[in-house]
């Protein structure tokens, strides 16, 4: 039975998302291991998708009931999160506003221009940029984005950053690791680790409860990207214990359920690494597979990483949950001009390119 039976959902994804074998990506890393991609950024048609709607989708119906008229939400500039709620207001008929600050130190001309923040603005959200650095708790920009809604006669409904600290916010990826389990039988194979990236936590905590209840947590694995790890854990580990009672799972999730390798974030938030963009880059020529400077690309980089070291046992089947944001890329293009990394892109780790 469903952890999440008794609760509403608001469909805004095409359903249960594919697993993908990725043969020539597990050959490029020293073949002792099987990959394969859970494809959470092909989930919908709305916005080209990706992990914020399956928590949008039970947060939805709470919206509606509160009679709100327009959705506010906080990312930074090349957020992933406002794209979805602007897409998701759009899709519903509400207003959105949506508050972007500079969470990156990253200068392209374009940055502000391209991508997420080019569709949030295409599906006619009020786009508010912020001069302010990155932060995952609740911004004074964002209550202050609230109180203009209500001070111009409109009736608000704040989701934070990421959708995490929202009560409902870690729901949908329970609804991931009970897919996954339901995949798993019908394929006839199981999945000894699972990665997923981590920032703002509900994507982590939710899978974490998920995974819990089929009594594996431990085999999730959190890949850092904020930069801010210890702010990350605390705020999975809130998540998480919320959303387990709220669910009703029956028991409190141990501290070592909770995995998140803090390895790969740096140099810093939405700043790759040569490291990042080599995996990027291995990623996308071995499997056409988009990933993202932000989000995808370190934590495809921690699991790449992870394996050529040994981390899981050779013959393990990993399950790279792929939750979307290629979008991002539009505004790193420099980057990625040269076909061969730039110059001076020297990668570290040469073995990346067999
Ligand atoms: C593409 C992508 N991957 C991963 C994450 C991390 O998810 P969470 O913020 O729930 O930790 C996000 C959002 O922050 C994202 O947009």
């Amino acid at each position: 039975m469903s952890l999440l039976a008794k609760f509403d959902r608001y469909p805004l994804t095409f359903g249960p998302t594919p697993i993908e074998h990725l043969p020539r990506l597990s050959a490029a890393i020293g073949g002792k291991v099987q990959i394969y991609a859970k494809r959470d950024d092909c989930n919908s048609g709305l916005a080209m998708g990706g992990n914020k709607l399956r928590k949008l989708e039970y947060i939805v119906p709470d919206a509606i009931a509160s009679g709100a008229d327009t959705l506010v939400s906080i990312g930074g500039v090349q957020s992933n999160h406002t794209r979805l709620v602007a897409a998701t207001a759009a899709k519903l008929g509400m207003k959105c506003v949506v508050i972007q600050e500079k969470w990156v130190p990253h200068y392209d001309a374009v940055y502000d221009r391209v991508g997420n923040i080019l569709m949030t603005r295409l599906m006619g959200a009020d786009s508010r940029l912020v001069d302010a650095g990155f932060d995952i708790g609740i911004r004074k920009s964002w209550e202050d984005a609230i109180r203009s809604v209500k001070d111009s006669g409109g009736k608000p409904y704040p989701i934070p950053a990421g959708a995490s600290v929202h009560k409902f916010g870690g729901l949908g990826y329970i609804g991931f690791a009970e897919e996954v389990a339901r995949q798993e039988a019908e394929l006839g194979i199981a999945f000894d680790y699972i990665i997923v990236c981590v920032v703002t936590g509900s994507t982590l905590a939710g899978t974490i409860v998920g995974f819990a209840a089929q009594n594996r947590a431990q085999r999730v694995v959190g890949i850092d990207a904020s930069g801010t790890p210890e702010q990350t854990r605390a705020q999975v580990r809130q998540i998480v214990d919320n959303t387990a009672a709220l669910v009703g799972l029956g028991r409190a999730i141990r501290d070592d359920e909770i995995i998140i390798n803090p390895d790969y974030a740096y140099p810093a938030y939405g700043v790759p690494s040569e490291e990042t963009n080599a995996a990027i880059r291995l990623a996308a020529r071995m499997e056409a597979m988009i990933t993202d400077p932000v989000y995808e690309g370190k934590s495809m980089q921690g699991m790449i990483d992870l394996a050529r070291k040994g981390y899981f046992p050779e013959g393990s089947r990993v399950l790279y949950a792929h939750l979307g944001g290629a979008p991002a890329i539009n505004g790193y293009s420099y980057y990625y001009k040269d076909a061969e990394p730039a110059a001076g892109e020297h990668v570290a780790s040469a073995p990346l390119f067999p």
